[in-house]
């Protein structure tokens, strides 16, 4: 499995072969907009956390363009097939056999409408089964007892939370929510894009480190291997 970072929580995750494309959100971020060209980028599926522009704005010409399939939550999925794009909606606990692999779309506490103020659901994360590997993408969330419930099905390879604060976790929290899930490797999102939410990057790191975990802080572009 390869884990790409397109800054705030966009990522490109390729499963032996098939590319998912999770809250694409470049053309309008100011740190990824100069360096990654959206119609370069595959998608066959496209993972959707909640509706918030700063997660969905690419979706529609990135959809189109590639003729993928948005995978989210019922609202954001009927939004979506009334532009005209193939859909597959889920709801929160629900799982699907993909052919890369099994989604559950999981709780997240945060809110969910789009730019124009159409309902967009309740928002949410997902936990991603494929190729042997196990991630969970939180998505805007606070810090949830709901996470424990993650590790009672899942062993989990790399938890991805956000650690920018004022709008979902900040450092303190998801350490704890890494421990709810039971994952010492961390990739944080959700930082740096705006001026609510800019970090210390060192800070962060050594915080996590202080705790006996690992936070990975990847450039805009750059990938990892699981
Ligand atoms: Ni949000
Ligand atoms: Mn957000």
């Amino acid at each position: 499995m390869k884990i790409t970072f397109y800054g705030q929580n966009s990522l490109g995750i390729e499963i032996a072969g098939t590319h998912l494309l999770v809250d694409p959100f470049i053309s309008g971020n100011p740190l990824s907009k100069d360096l990654i060209d959206i119609n370069t980028l595959k998608a066959d599926f496209i993972l959707l956390t909640h509706a918030h522009q700063d997660h969905v704005l690419d979706a529609e010409a990135i959809a189109k363009r590639t003729g993928s399939t948005i995978v989210s939550n019922y609202e954001i999925a009927m939004y979506y097939q009334n532009l005209g794009i193939t859909v597959h909606p889920m709801n929160h606990g629900g799982s699907w056999k993909f052919p890369f692999g099994m989604v559950k779309y999981v709780n997240a506490i945060h809110t969910s409408s789009f730019a124009d103020g159409t309902y967009g659901g309740q928002p949410g994360g997902f936990v991603i089964e494929g190729e042997h590997k196990n991630i969970y993408i939180a998505g805007d969330t606070a810090l949830t007892m709901d996470m424990k419930l993650i590790p009672m099905q899942t062993k989990l390879d790399l938890a991805i939370l956000p650690i920018g604060d004022n709008f979902t976790m900040g450092i303190e929290d998801a350490i704890i929510a890494s421990d709810f899930v039971q994952c010492d490797k961390v990739l944080g999102v959700h930082y740096d894009t705006f001026g609510y939410i800019e970090i210390d990057h060192e800070a962060a790191k050594k915080q996590f480190y202080d705790a006996e975990k690992d936070l990975m802080l990847l450039e805009i572009g750059e990938s990892i291997e699981l």
